[in-house]
C-alpha cells in the first residue's frame, strides 16, 4: 500500500468538525492544513479548541479551496450549503467527505454526483453507522450466514431533536432541514439498506416506498431536552412533522420498515431488527441456527449505536477507511453514487406522505 499523506481542508467549524478533526489527526496518511467556515473566529477558534497550530484559516470557499497541498475537503457545513460546497470542491478536483444529509432534494444530489463523476473525485457521505461495532459485527455475521437470508429488517431513529444541537437553528425549518426523516432518520434509513443485503459490503438497491407522517410536535413552540429532562418554552418550532413511518421493498425482496420520531419525549434510542431464514437480531441480542443449543437471546458485546454524542459516533471508522479507499484507488461502499440511494427513500417518504400513494424507485 502506498505511503503518502494527504492534505485535508475541514470546511465547516462546528460540532461534527471536532471529530473529522479527532478521526484526521488520527489518521497516520492524512494532515489537516487548513479550516475555513462562515467566520474567520469560528475557523480559528476551531483550530485553537483541537490545539491545531499550523493550520490556515480562512473565510472563503473558494480561496481555501487553493490552500496548496490540499487533496480532501470535508463538507461539515449544514445540509443547505452542501450541494454548493461538493460543487465547488469537485470542480477543484478534490476528494469528499460529505456530512449527511448530502444535499436537500433529488436535484441537488444529482448535480453533485454529476460533479463528482466528471471530475474524477472519490467521495464519502457521513453514514457513519455503517462503522459502529455493532453494526459491523451483525453485517459481518450476515454476510457469514448467521441468520440466513435477511427478508425484513426495522430500523428507527428516535431523537428529540432540538435546541441542544448547534445546528438545529435551519434544521428545523423546512427551507433547509425539510424533513425529520432527512435531517437525522436518514441514518435508520440508511441501516435498513445496510442491513437489507447480506454482503458485508453492500447496501440493498429501493424499488418502492410508502409513507405516513403524523406526531404531534410540528408547529409547537415547546421543546423537550432529553439530555437535561427538561422542558423549554417558546423555542423555534419544528416546521415539519416529527413523526415518518415508512415501508420500503427492496430489489432483492427484502421488506423493511423505517421511522423517525423526533416527538419522543424519551432519551435518544436507534431499535434494530433484522429477520433472516435461520436467525434474527434484536439490536445486540442475535439468535441464530449457528447456536443449535441455544436456549436464550445471545447479548453481543459491542457498542451500539444508542447515542446522539458526536463523540460517540465512529468516525475514525469512516475516514480511515476513506483513506484506504483513496490509497488502493477504489471507490468507497457508502460513496456519493451509493448515499444518493438512500437520500431517494426520504424523498419518495415525503412525496408519498404528501400523495397517499406508494411511489417507485429508482426514477428515470
Ligand atoms: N454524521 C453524523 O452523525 C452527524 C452528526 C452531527 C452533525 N452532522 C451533520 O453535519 C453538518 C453540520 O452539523 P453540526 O452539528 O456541526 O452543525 P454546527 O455545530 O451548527 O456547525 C456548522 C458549522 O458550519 C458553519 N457554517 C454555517 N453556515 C455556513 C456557510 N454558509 N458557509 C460556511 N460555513 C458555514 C458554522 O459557522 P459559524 O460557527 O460561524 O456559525 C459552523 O461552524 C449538518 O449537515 C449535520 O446534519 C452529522
Amino acid at each position: 500500500m502506498a505511503t503518502r499523506e494527504f492534505g485535508v481542508l475541514i470546511h465547516g467549524a462546528g460540532w461534527v468538525s471536532t471529530q473529522h478533526i479527532a478521526a484526521c489527526r488520527q489518521n497516520p496518511h492524512t494532515r489537516i492544513l487548513a479550516i475555513s467556515s462562515r467566520t474567520i473566529e469560528s475557523a480559528q477558534s476551531r483550530a485553537t479548541g483541537e490545539g491545531l497550530q499550523d493550520v490556515a484559516i480562512y473565510d472563503d470557499f473558494d480561496r481555501a479551496l487553493g490552500h496548496p497541498g490540499v487533496d480532501i475537503v470535508a463538507i461539515c457545513t449544514p445540509q443547505h450549503v452542501h450541494c454548493a460546497n461538493v460543487l465547488a470542491a469537485a470542480r477543484a478536483g478534490k476528494h469528499l467527505i460529505i456530512e449527511k444529509p448530502a444535499g436537500l432534494s433529488a436535484e441537488e444530489l444529482r448535480a453533485m454526483q454529476e460533479a463528482v463523476r466528471s471530475a474524477g473525485v472519490r467521495s464519502v457521505v457521513s453514514f457513519v453507522l455503517r462503522w459502529n461495532p455493532l453494526f459491523q459485527t451483525l453485517k459481518r455475521m450476515l454476510a457469514d450466514d448467521a441468520f440466513g437470508a435477511p427478508y425484513y429488517v426495522e430500523a428507527d431513529y428516535l431523537s428529540h431533536n432540538g435546541s441542544w444541537w448547534s445546528g438545529w437553528a435551519g434544521a428545523n425549518t423546512r427551507a433547509q432541514g425539510v424533513s425529520a426523516l432527512l435531517v437525522g432518520g436518514c441514518h435508520a434509513v440508511d441501516a435498513l439498506r445496510w442491513f437489507a443485503a447480506a454482503g458485508e459490503f453492500e447496501a440493498a438497491d429501493p424499488i418502492e416506498v410508502f409513507a405516513v407522517a403524523g406526531g404531534y410536535r410540528k408547529g409547537s413552540r415547546r421543546e423537550y431536552n432529553p439530555i437535561l429532562n427538561r422542558w423549554i418554552e417558546n423555542a423555534p418550532p419544528m416546521e415539519y412533522d416529527g413523526l415518518e413511518v415508512a415501508l420500503v421493498k427492496f430489489r432483492n425482496g427484502v421488506l423493511g420498515k423505517v421511522s423517525v420520531n423526533a416527538d419522543c419525549i424519551m432519551p435518544y434510542r436507534f431499535p434494530l431488527r433484522i429477520f433472516g431464514s435461520r436467525g434474527s437480531v434484536m439490536d445486540n441480542r442475535i439468535w441464530s441456527h449457528r447456536f443449535p443449543g441455544q436456549h436464550d437471546w445471545i447479548e453481543l458485546p459491542a457498542l451500539g449505536p444508542d447515542s446522539s454524542d458526536v463523540r460517540h459516533h465512529p468516525f475514525q471508522g469512516e475516514i480511515d477507511h476513506f483513506v484506504e479507499c483513496l490509497l488502493g484507488g477504489r471507490e468507497s461502499h457508502c460513496n456519493l453514487a451509493d448515499a444518493i440511494k438512500t437520500h431517494d427513500i426520504v424523498f419518495a417518504a415525503l412525496e408519498s406522505e404528501r400523495t397517499g400513494a406508494p411511489v417507485r424507485l429508482p426514477r428515470s
